[in-house]
Protein backbone atom coordinates (compact mmCIF):
# COMPACT_ATOMS: atom_id res chain seq x y z
CA UNK A 1 0.00 0.00 0.00
CA UNK A 2 1.56 3.01 -1.17
CA UNK A 3 0.05 6.66 -0.59
CA UNK A 4 1.55 9.92 -2.19
CA UNK A 5 1.20 13.38 -0.20
CA UNK A 6 1.19 16.00 -2.58
CA UNK A 7 0.52 19.82 -3.18
CA UNK A 8 3.51 20.55 -0.72
CA UNK A 9 4.33 23.91 -1.02
CA UNK A 10 7.70 23.53 1.25
CA UNK A 11 9.22 20.65 2.44
CA UNK A 12 11.23 20.63 5.17
CA UNK A 13 12.86 17.00 5.08
CA UNK A 14 15.47 17.84 7.95
CA UNK A 15 18.00 15.13 5.96
CA UNK A 16 21.08 17.74 5.60
CA UNK A 17 21.40 16.40 1.84
CA UNK A 18 18.45 17.86 0.78
CA UNK A 19 17.22 19.66 3.80
CA UNK A 20 14.22 21.62 1.59
CA UNK A 21 12.47 20.97 -1.81
CA UNK A 22 9.75 23.74 -3.11
CA UNK A 23 6.44 22.11 -4.78
CA UNK A 24 7.56 18.98 -3.64
CA UNK A 25 5.37 15.12 -2.86
CA UNK A 26 6.40 12.48 -1.19
CA UNK A 27 5.71 8.58 -1.09
CA UNK A 28 4.66 6.45 1.86
CA UNK A 29 4.77 2.82 1.60
CA UNK A 30 4.31 0.19 4.71
CA UNK A 31 4.52 3.39 7.41
CA UNK A 32 8.16 4.51 5.85
CA UNK A 33 9.21 7.25 3.60
CA UNK A 34 9.68 5.73 0.26
CA UNK A 35 10.66 8.34 -1.94
CA UNK A 36 10.50 12.75 -1.71
CA UNK A 37 11.10 15.06 -4.57
CA UNK A 38 9.94 17.54 -7.05
CA UNK A 39 5.77 17.05 -7.55
CA UNK A 40 6.64 16.93 -11.29
CA UNK A 41 8.49 13.80 -10.51
CA UNK A 42 6.43 11.90 -8.14
CA UNK A 43 5.75 7.95 -9.21
CA UNK A 44 2.18 7.10 -8.87
CA UNK A 45 0.67 5.07 -5.72
CA UNK A 46 -2.53 3.24 -4.68
CA UNK A 47 -3.62 6.61 -3.17
CA UNK A 48 -3.03 10.40 -3.13
CA UNK A 49 -3.56 13.05 -0.45
CA UNK A 50 -3.50 16.60 -1.75
CA UNK A 51 -1.86 18.81 1.06
CA UNK A 52 -3.06 22.44 -1.04
CA UNK A 53 0.39 24.39 -0.89
CA UNK A 54 0.66 23.84 3.10
CA UNK A 55 4.44 23.03 4.46
CA UNK A 56 5.09 19.58 5.61
CA UNK A 57 8.03 18.23 8.31
CA UNK A 58 8.72 15.66 10.08
CA UNK A 59 6.75 15.05 12.96
CA UNK A 60 9.02 16.91 16.59
CA UNK A 61 11.16 14.87 18.69
CA UNK A 62 10.89 16.17 22.11
CA UNK A 63 13.59 14.06 24.12
CA UNK A 64 13.18 15.84 27.19
CA UNK A 65 9.96 15.75 29.13
CA UNK A 66 9.16 14.71 32.53
CA UNK A 67 5.08 13.17 32.32
CA UNK A 68 4.75 11.10 35.18
CA UNK A 69 3.29 12.82 37.63
CA UNK A 70 0.21 13.85 39.80
CA UNK A 71 -0.98 18.01 41.18
CA UNK A 72 -0.07 21.34 40.01
CA UNK A 73 1.90 23.99 40.45
CA UNK A 74 -0.19 27.24 40.03
CA UNK A 75 0.81 28.95 43.12
CA UNK A 76 4.24 28.61 42.97
CA UNK A 77 4.15 29.63 39.33
CA UNK A 78 2.11 32.84 40.17
CA UNK A 79 4.72 33.32 43.22
CA UNK A 80 7.26 33.69 39.98
CA UNK A 81 5.52 35.71 38.37
CA UNK A 82 5.72 38.18 40.97
CA UNK A 83 9.60 38.04 41.24
CA UNK A 84 10.36 34.73 43.47
CA UNK A 85 12.79 32.75 41.43
CA UNK A 86 12.88 29.46 40.84
CA UNK A 87 14.93 26.68 42.64
CA UNK A 88 14.31 23.37 42.04
CA UNK A 89 12.39 23.05 45.86
CA UNK A 90 9.14 22.64 44.47
CA UNK A 91 9.69 19.05 42.91
CA UNK A 92 9.34 17.55 46.18
CA UNK A 93 5.62 18.78 45.95
CA UNK A 94 5.16 17.16 43.05
CA UNK A 95 6.73 14.05 44.57
CA UNK A 96 4.37 14.00 47.71
CA UNK A 97 1.73 14.52 44.84
CA UNK A 98 2.65 11.57 42.55
CA UNK A 99 3.19 9.37 45.27
CA UNK A 100 -0.64 9.52 46.65
CA UNK A 101 -1.45 9.02 42.77
CA UNK A 102 -3.26 5.68 41.79
CA UNK A 103 -0.95 3.71 38.69
CA UNK A 104 -4.48 4.93 36.95
CA UNK A 105 -4.47 8.28 37.39
CA UNK A 106 -0.61 8.53 36.49
CA UNK A 107 -1.34 7.03 33.76
CA UNK A 108 -4.24 8.86 32.58
CA UNK A 109 -2.55 12.23 33.29
CA UNK A 110 0.34 11.00 31.20
CA UNK A 111 -1.58 9.81 27.87
CA UNK A 112 -3.44 13.37 27.55
CA UNK A 113 -0.15 14.97 27.76
CA UNK A 114 1.29 12.78 25.04
CA UNK A 115 -2.28 13.61 23.14
CA UNK A 116 -1.64 16.51 23.60
CA UNK A 117 1.81 16.74 21.92
CA UNK A 118 0.50 14.98 18.58
CA UNK A 119 -1.92 17.32 18.23
CA UNK A 120 1.16 19.54 18.13
CA UNK A 121 2.94 17.82 15.99
CA UNK A 122 5.22 16.02 18.41
CA UNK A 123 5.67 11.95 16.89
CA UNK A 124 8.43 10.63 19.61
CA UNK A 125 8.56 12.32 23.32
CA UNK A 126 11.09 10.85 25.70
CA UNK A 127 9.64 10.40 29.26
CA UNK A 128 11.24 10.56 32.48
CA UNK A 129 10.81 9.12 35.80
CA UNK A 130 11.94 11.34 38.92
CA UNK A 131 8.85 11.90 40.86
CA UNK A 132 8.85 8.80 42.53
CA UNK A 133 12.31 9.31 44.49
CA UNK A 134 11.71 5.77 46.30
CA UNK A 135 12.76 2.58 44.84
CA UNK A 136 8.75 1.25 44.57
CA UNK A 137 7.32 4.85 43.21
CA UNK A 138 10.31 5.44 40.39
CA UNK A 139 9.57 1.24 39.09
CA UNK A 140 5.81 2.23 38.80
CA UNK A 141 6.76 5.43 36.83
CA UNK A 142 8.81 4.32 34.49
CA UNK A 143 6.65 1.09 33.93
CA UNK A 144 3.70 3.65 33.30
CA UNK A 145 5.89 5.66 31.19
CA UNK A 146 7.02 2.33 28.90
CA UNK A 147 3.05 1.96 28.11
CA UNK A 148 3.41 4.86 25.80
CA UNK A 149 7.30 5.80 24.47
CA UNK A 150 9.94 3.36 23.96
CA UNK A 151 12.39 6.40 25.02
CA UNK A 152 12.14 5.84 29.02
CA UNK A 153 14.57 7.62 31.10
CA UNK A 154 15.51 6.78 34.78
CA UNK A 155 15.51 9.94 36.94
CA UNK A 156 15.80 8.66 40.49
CA UNK A 157 18.78 11.35 40.84
CA UNK A 158 16.28 14.23 40.12
CA UNK A 159 16.45 15.74 44.14
CA UNK A 160 17.64 14.08 47.76
CA UNK A 161 13.71 13.51 48.86
CA UNK A 162 12.93 15.17 52.24
CA UNK A 163 14.22 13.98 55.25
CA UNK A 164 16.74 11.38 53.78
CA UNK A 165 20.51 11.28 53.83
CA UNK A 166 22.26 12.57 50.89
CA UNK A 167 24.79 9.66 50.71
CA UNK A 168 21.94 6.87 51.50
CA UNK A 169 20.18 8.32 49.25
CA UNK A 170 23.25 8.21 46.46
CA UNK A 171 23.71 4.70 46.84
CA UNK A 172 19.98 3.47 46.92
CA UNK A 173 19.73 5.52 43.60
CA UNK A 174 23.27 3.71 42.10
CA UNK A 175 22.25 0.19 44.04
CA UNK A 176 18.75 -1.09 44.29
CA UNK A 177 16.67 1.47 42.91
CA UNK A 178 18.70 1.45 39.41
CA UNK A 179 18.22 -2.45 39.89
CA UNK A 180 14.58 -2.31 39.94
CA UNK A 181 13.92 -0.04 37.31
CA UNK A 182 16.86 -0.58 34.67
CA UNK A 183 14.53 -3.64 33.19
CA UNK A 184 12.03 -0.41 32.04
CA UNK A 185 14.62 2.24 31.41
CA UNK A 186 16.73 3.53 28.13
CA UNK A 187 18.39 5.99 29.71
CA UNK A 188 20.10 7.39 33.02
CA UNK A 189 19.65 10.60 34.30
CA UNK A 190 20.84 13.17 36.30
CA UNK A 191 20.22 16.53 37.80
CA UNK A 192 23.67 17.93 38.26
CA UNK A 193 22.86 21.40 40.10
CA UNK A 194 23.92 23.09 43.19
CA UNK A 195 20.61 21.84 45.98
CA UNK A 196 20.12 18.72 43.73
CA UNK A 197 23.13 16.52 42.62
CA UNK A 198 27.44 17.26 42.90
CA UNK A 199 29.97 15.99 40.33
CA UNK A 200 30.80 13.10 42.07
CA UNK A 201 27.11 11.94 42.28
CA UNK A 202 26.11 12.36 39.08
CA UNK A 203 29.43 10.69 37.61
CA UNK A 204 28.79 7.42 40.51
CA UNK A 205 24.92 7.77 39.28
CA UNK A 206 25.86 7.39 35.74
CA UNK A 207 28.52 5.18 35.57
CA UNK A 208 26.52 2.61 37.33
CA UNK A 209 23.82 2.53 34.92
CA UNK A 210 25.62 3.06 32.10
CA UNK A 211 27.32 -0.21 34.16
CA UNK A 212 23.92 -1.62 34.03
CA UNK A 213 23.36 -1.15 30.18
CA UNK A 214 21.52 2.28 30.40
CA UNK A 215 22.78 5.14 28.27
CA UNK A 216 23.43 8.57 30.06
CA UNK A 217 22.27 11.86 29.34
CA UNK A 218 22.60 15.17 31.81
CA UNK A 219 20.55 17.66 33.29
CA UNK A 220 23.14 20.12 33.44
CA UNK A 221 24.15 23.91 33.70
CA UNK A 222 20.77 24.80 33.96
CA UNK A 223 20.90 27.45 37.25
CA UNK A 224 24.74 27.45 37.68
CA UNK A 225 27.58 26.70 35.84
CA UNK A 226 28.65 23.69 37.10
CA UNK A 227 30.37 20.41 36.29
CA UNK A 228 27.35 19.01 34.34
CA UNK A 229 27.77 19.49 30.47
CA UNK A 230 31.97 18.65 31.45
CA UNK A 231 30.85 15.49 32.94
CA UNK A 232 28.21 14.49 30.32
CA UNK A 233 31.00 15.03 27.73
CA UNK A 234 33.25 12.96 29.48
CA UNK A 235 30.76 9.99 29.74
CA UNK A 236 29.92 10.27 26.28
CA UNK A 237 26.22 11.17 27.12
CA UNK A 238 24.03 11.68 24.39
CA UNK A 239 22.88 14.90 25.03
CA UNK A 240 23.74 17.77 27.92
CA UNK A 241 19.82 19.37 28.62
CA UNK A 242 19.51 22.89 30.15
CA UNK A 243 23.31 24.85 29.24
CA UNK A 244 22.13 27.67 30.19
CA UNK A 245 25.05 28.75 32.29
CA UNK A 246 27.98 27.38 30.16
CA UNK A 247 31.48 28.25 30.34
CA UNK A 248 34.07 28.62 27.20
CA UNK A 249 35.18 25.18 27.71
CA UNK A 250 31.54 23.87 28.35
CA UNK A 251 30.86 25.09 24.76
CA UNK A 252 34.40 23.76 23.50
CA UNK A 253 33.26 20.49 25.03
CA UNK A 254 29.74 20.31 23.43
CA UNK A 255 31.43 21.53 19.92
CA UNK A 256 33.99 19.08 20.17
CA UNK A 257 32.34 15.94 20.94
CA UNK A 258 29.18 13.47 20.28
CA UNK A 259 26.95 15.10 23.12
CA UNK A 260 24.16 16.85 21.86
CA UNK A 261 22.96 20.22 23.78
CA UNK A 262 19.72 20.24 24.16
CA UNK A 263 17.97 23.83 24.93
CA UNK A 264 14.48 23.89 26.68
CA UNK A 265 13.26 27.35 26.38
CA UNK A 266 10.11 26.69 28.27
CA UNK A 267 11.81 26.52 31.65
CA UNK A 268 13.49 30.04 30.97
CA UNK A 269 10.14 31.41 29.98
CA UNK A 270 8.77 30.00 33.10
CA UNK A 271 11.16 30.77 35.57
CA UNK A 272 12.00 34.29 34.14
CA UNK A 273 15.52 32.96 33.86
CA UNK A 274 17.89 34.07 31.19
CA UNK A 275 17.35 32.04 27.67
CA UNK A 276 20.75 29.64 26.89
CA UNK A 277 22.39 31.31 24.05
CA UNK A 278 22.06 28.97 21.10
CA UNK A 279 24.00 31.47 18.52
CA UNK A 280 27.15 30.49 20.46
CA UNK A 281 26.76 26.54 20.32
CA UNK A 282 26.03 26.74 16.83
CA UNK A 283 28.87 29.08 15.83
CA UNK A 284 30.91 27.15 17.71
CA UNK A 285 29.85 23.65 15.76
CA UNK A 286 27.57 22.26 18.56
CA UNK A 287 24.50 20.20 17.68
CA UNK A 288 21.46 21.70 19.53
CA UNK A 289 18.07 19.93 20.17
CA UNK A 290 14.95 21.92 21.39
CA UNK A 291 12.66 20.05 23.20
CA UNK A 292 9.89 21.30 25.55
CA UNK A 293 11.01 20.05 29.31
CA UNK A 294 6.99 19.57 29.73
CA UNK A 295 6.67 19.27 34.10
CA UNK A 296 4.46 20.73 36.55
CA UNK A 297 7.20 22.85 37.84
CA UNK A 298 9.48 24.76 35.57
CA UNK A 299 7.73 24.16 32.62
CA UNK A 300 4.56 23.26 31.54
CA UNK A 301 4.22 23.64 28.11
CA UNK A 302 3.60 20.53 25.74
CA UNK A 303 4.32 22.40 22.65
CA UNK A 304 6.95 22.07 20.40
CA UNK A 305 5.73 24.72 18.22
CA UNK A 306 5.93 27.39 21.17
CA UNK A 307 9.49 26.12 21.67
CA UNK A 308 10.50 27.05 18.17
CA UNK A 309 9.39 30.26 18.52
CA UNK A 310 11.01 31.16 21.59
CA UNK A 311 14.14 29.81 20.28
CA UNK A 312 13.97 32.27 16.94
CA UNK A 313 12.41 34.97 19.51
CA UNK A 314 15.14 34.66 22.46
CA UNK A 315 17.81 32.73 21.73
CA UNK A 316 19.57 33.96 18.26
CA UNK A 317 18.41 30.77 16.18
CA UNK A 318 16.93 31.45 12.58
CA UNK A 319 13.24 29.60 12.06
CA UNK A 320 16.02 26.79 9.81
CA UNK A 321 17.63 26.02 12.60
CA UNK A 322 15.21 25.69 15.33
CA UNK A 323 13.23 23.51 13.17
CA UNK A 324 15.93 21.52 12.59
CA UNK A 325 16.72 21.15 16.36
CA UNK A 326 13.50 20.42 17.12
CA UNK A 327 13.17 17.27 14.65
CA UNK A 328 16.36 15.71 13.53
CA UNK A 329 18.56 17.66 16.42
CA UNK A 330 15.83 15.89 18.89
CA UNK A 331 16.17 12.39 17.02
CA UNK A 332 20.38 12.94 17.40
CA UNK A 333 19.51 13.43 21.54
CA UNK A 334 17.72 10.11 21.34
CA UNK A 335 20.12 8.28 19.07
CA UNK A 336 17.57 7.81 16.56
CA UNK A 337 17.86 7.69 13.04
CA UNK A 338 14.28 6.49 12.10
CA UNK A 339 12.80 10.09 13.11
CA UNK A 340 13.67 13.64 13.18
CA UNK A 341 13.94 13.57 9.55
CA UNK A 342 11.93 12.47 6.24
CA UNK A 343 14.79 10.23 3.92
CA UNK A 344 13.78 7.10 2.54
CA UNK A 345 13.46 4.53 5.06
CA UNK A 346 12.43 6.67 8.14
CA UNK A 347 9.32 6.31 9.85
CA UNK A 348 6.58 8.43 8.08
CA UNK A 349 5.74 11.03 10.82
CA UNK A 350 5.03 14.42 8.88
CA UNK A 351 3.48 17.40 10.53
CA UNK A 352 1.20 19.22 7.80
CA UNK A 353 1.10 23.15 8.92
CA UNK A 354 -1.79 25.18 8.04
CA UNK A 355 1.14 27.69 6.63
CA UNK A 356 3.04 27.72 3.48
CA UNK A 357 6.45 27.44 5.34
CA UNK A 358 8.06 26.27 8.84
CA UNK A 359 8.69 30.16 9.12
CA UNK A 360 5.24 30.32 10.60
CA UNK A 361 5.85 28.62 13.52
CA UNK A 362 7.82 31.88 15.02
CA UNK A 363 6.16 34.29 12.84
CA UNK A 364 2.82 33.60 14.11
CA UNK A 365 3.50 32.74 17.41
CA UNK A 366 0.25 30.69 19.41
CA UNK A 367 -1.51 30.11 16.45
CA UNK A 368 -2.40 26.37 16.21
CA UNK A 369 -0.82 25.71 12.72
CA UNK A 370 -0.66 21.87 12.76
CA UNK A 371 -3.69 21.23 9.91
CA UNK A 372 -2.08 17.06 10.37
CA UNK A 373 -0.47 14.70 11.96
CA UNK A 374 0.76 11.43 10.69
CA UNK A 375 2.63 9.09 12.76
CA UNK A 376 4.15 5.73 10.59
CA UNK A 377 1.78 6.70 7.69
CA UNK A 378 -0.74 6.73 9.60
CA UNK A 379 -3.17 10.02 9.44
CA UNK A 380 -3.93 10.68 13.02
O1 LIG B 1 14.24 20.01 33.95
N1 LIG B 1 15.51 20.94 36.70
C1 LIG B 1 15.13 19.87 37.06
N2 LIG B 1 14.03 19.24 36.67
C2 LIG B 1 12.99 19.85 35.91
C3 LIG B 1 12.06 20.66 36.75
C4 LIG B 1 11.33 19.86 37.72
C5 LIG B 1 10.34 20.60 38.57
O2 LIG B 1 10.51 21.78 38.92
O3 LIG B 1 9.36 19.94 38.93
C6 LIG B 1 13.59 20.64 34.77
O4 LIG B 1 13.42 21.86 34.64
FE1 LIG C 1 13.99 18.46 32.87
Amino acid sequence: MTTLIDGIGLLYTGDPECEEITDAALVIEDGLVAWTGPAAQAPDADERVHVGGRAVLPGFVDSHAHLIFAGDRTAEFQARMSGESYTGGGIRTTVAATRAASDADLATRARSLVEEMLAQGTTTVEIKSGYGLSTEHERRSLEIATTLTDETTYLGAHVVPAGVDADDYVRLVAGEMLEACAPYAKWVDVFCERGAFDGDQTREILNAGIKAGLQARVHANQLTEGPGVRIACELGAASADHCTHLSAADVDALAGGETVATLLPGAEFSTRSPYPDARRLIDAGATVALATDCNPGSSFTSSMPFCVALAVREMGMTPLEAVRAATYGGARALRRTDVGWLRRGARADLVVLDAPSYVHLAYRPGVPLVHQVFQAGLLL
